[in-house]
Formats: C-alpha cells, sequence, structure tokens
C-alpha cells in the first residue's frame, strides 16, 4: 500500500524543546487574569514570541497592544513575560491602572542586578539584541547613561572606558551560550577588573535547548526549529545547528515545510523554541509523515523540573 511504500525518516526529537517555565506562567498569567477580571485583558507586546499561542489568547479576550496609552482606564493589563522598562509600571501606577507584570522571573533578577550596580555605581555593560523587548525593559531599569549594550566581540573592541573605569556586566537571558563565553572573554581581557555574574545570565532554558541541538546537529542531515522570527532562543538554535554544519529551517508552523527540503535527507532534527507549544511539534511530525514513514528517537541531554509562582494577585 501507499503507506509502506513511503521511504524512511529518522527524526531525532530535542529534549528538552518548547515551553520553558517562564512562558508557561506568563500564558496562565493572561489565562488566570481573563478568568478573573473578565475580557477584555490588555497584554502589552506579545505576551511570548509566538502567534499561535497569541492568537489563542486573542480569541479568549485577550487584546495585545504596544504601549499601555492603548489601554483604557478601566482595563487590566499584563505586561510580558520579555519585561518591561521602570518607566511602564510607573505610568500604570500614575494612571492607577490594575496592571500583572508577567515578566519571567529570570529576567527580573537580572532587572534587580542592574539596581544593584547601579547602587555600587558601576556603569553596566549588557550584552545582548539591539530591539530585543527584553533588551530594551532591562536597560529601562537603569538611568540612560548607566548602560551600554555590546552585541560582538569587536562591540566590545569599540568600548570607550578605561581599564580604571568601575564596570560590571550583564547579559540578556536568551543568547549563545558560545558567543556569550567569547565576548564575556573579551571583555575580562579589555578590563580585567569587571564585575559580573558567576555564569552569565544566559538562562537554563535557552542553554538546555542549546545543548540539546548540539547533540543531535551532527547526525542530522537537516535541523527543524519551530519558533518565531521574532524568538531570540529560536534563532539562536538555528545559529547553534549551523554551527555544526548542519542545515537548520525555522518555521513557525508545519505547512512552512518544503518537500524538497528532504530530498536526499535521511534524517531530521527537530526541536522548539521556548515559546512553541508542543502541539506544534506534533503537527510537523504528522506533517511528515505525510510524505515519510517517521523513526521517532528522543534526544534527551536533560530532564527540567523548573516551575515559577504566580503572581500573588492571581492565587486565590
Ligand atoms: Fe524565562 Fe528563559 Fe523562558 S528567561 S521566559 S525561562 S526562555
Amino acid at each position: 500500500d501507499a503507506k509502506s511504500s513511503r521511504p524512511g525518516l529518522t527524526l531525532l526529537i530535542a529534549a528538552p524543546r518548547g515551553f520553558c517555565a517562564g512562558v508557561d506562567r506568563a500564558i496562565e498569567i493572561v489565562e488566570r487574569a481573563l478568568d478573573k477580571y473578565g475580557a477584555p485583558v490588555y497584554v502589552r507586546h506579545e505576551i511570548v514570541h509566538n502567534r499561535y499561542v497569541v492568537d489563542g489568547l486573542r480569541a479568549k479576550g485577550a487584546i495585545f497592544v504596544e504601549e499601555l496609552d492603548e489601554v483604557p482606564d478601566d482595563a487590566p493589563v499584563v505586561f510580558s513575560a520579555h519585561g518591561v522598562p521602570k518607566a511602564v509600571p510607573a505610568e500604570a501606577e500614575r494612571r492607577k491602572l490594575l496592571y500583572v507584570d508577567a515578566t519571567c522571573p529570570l529576567v527580573s533578577k537580572v532587572h534587580r542586578q542592574a539596581e544593584r550596580q547601579l547602587e555600587k555605581d558601576r556603569h553596566i555593560i549588557f550584552i545582548g539584541h539591539e530591539g530585543h523587548p527584553e533588551v530594551i525593559g532591562t536597560m529601562g531599569q537603569v538611568p540612560e547613561d548607566g548602560m551600554t549594550l555590546v552585541e560582538t566581540v569587536e562591540d566590545v573592541a569599540r568600548l570607550p572606558f578605561s581599564q580604571d573605569d568601575a564596570l560590571s556586566f550583564l547579559t540578556q537571558t536568551t543568547l549563545s551560550v558560545d558567543d556569550t563565553r567569547d565576548i564575556v572573554e573579551a571583555l575580562r581581557v579589555r578590563y580585567p577588573k569587571i564585575v559580573g555574574p558567576k555564569a552569565e545570565d544566559i538562562c537554563y532554558a535557552t542553554s538546555n535547548r542549546q545543548a540539546a541541538v548540539k547533540e543531535l546537529a551532527p547526525d542530522s542531515d537537516l535541523v527543524l526549529v519551530i519558533g518565531a522570527p521574532n524568538s531570540s532562543n529560536s534563532l539562536r538554535l538555528v545559529e547553534v545547528a549551523e554551527r555544526c554544519g548542519t542545515v537548520s529551517k525555522l518555521i513557525q508552523r508545519a505547512d512552512e515545510i518544503d518537500p524538497a527540503w528532504l530530498e536526499g535527507v535521511e534524517t531530521v532534527g527537530l526541536t522548539a523554541g521556548a515559546s512553541a507549544p508542543e502541539k506544534l511539534v506534533r503537527e510537523v511530525v504528522a506533517k511528515l509523515s505525510e510524505w515519510r514513514e517517521i523513526d521517532e528517537r528522543p534526544v534527551l541531554v536533560t530532564e527540567e523540573k523548573m516551575t515559577f509562582k504566580l503572581p500573588r494577585q492571581l492565587v486565590d
């Protein structure tokens, strides 16, 4: 029959993959806010960078906006998992808005470190990607002249500070583990007295997902990463796979897979960024099995047990 005549395809599925504890919590915050306050609940910025998740919450009554001035005075508003500059809750308080902060606790931890460095009069070098909401949020924890963004080792060479300046560094949570190590190393060489976290601030979920891709990419002919084009941690997964010498594609949904990608391919690696639901992983597996006889094999590097508490205002 047609089924048994499909050529085989080995599918290496990364574990961990998909939702992290911060994304889980942020989605639950919006759902609970909808239950408690009723629709509509406003959400400032995409709660997590995934269209499927955002559309699902929109269908339940969430309204997504980019800025606070789009939120009416009498509606509750949730701040996204990426975190917000200090000016945002300050403005919400001035307007007496009911707000719930869904900032991931691991991002909040970086915010508190930024405050501490400011108190100690240290200028902060922040390693991150310009324009990402997490970067805007973290840089907005201190006055504008308190933090300088670097994206590359070359940026470090161009910094205007001297070895005697009081400096510290912090990082975005969703960076490439390998690139960040190089940038931190360059900072320490140029500024031996710079103060920083023991490890960088890259979160457990980001490093675990990258480790799993490193494990499966060398054995794959193609690595598919499910994630949004504005999802930092997903983009890093594509880079990690490519650095192992394997072609890698970022896809949002199964229908974006071009069957031509599978020509001559015997093994596909599959993972999902921290904001991509498992449902989309199953959708991709189903799509691939329309063309090929799938032999699914998990590639497990570690088990995650992290969970975060919900904000008190949403716990009964
Ligand atoms: Fe938090 Fe890391 Fe997820 S910072 S939202 S646990 S990707």
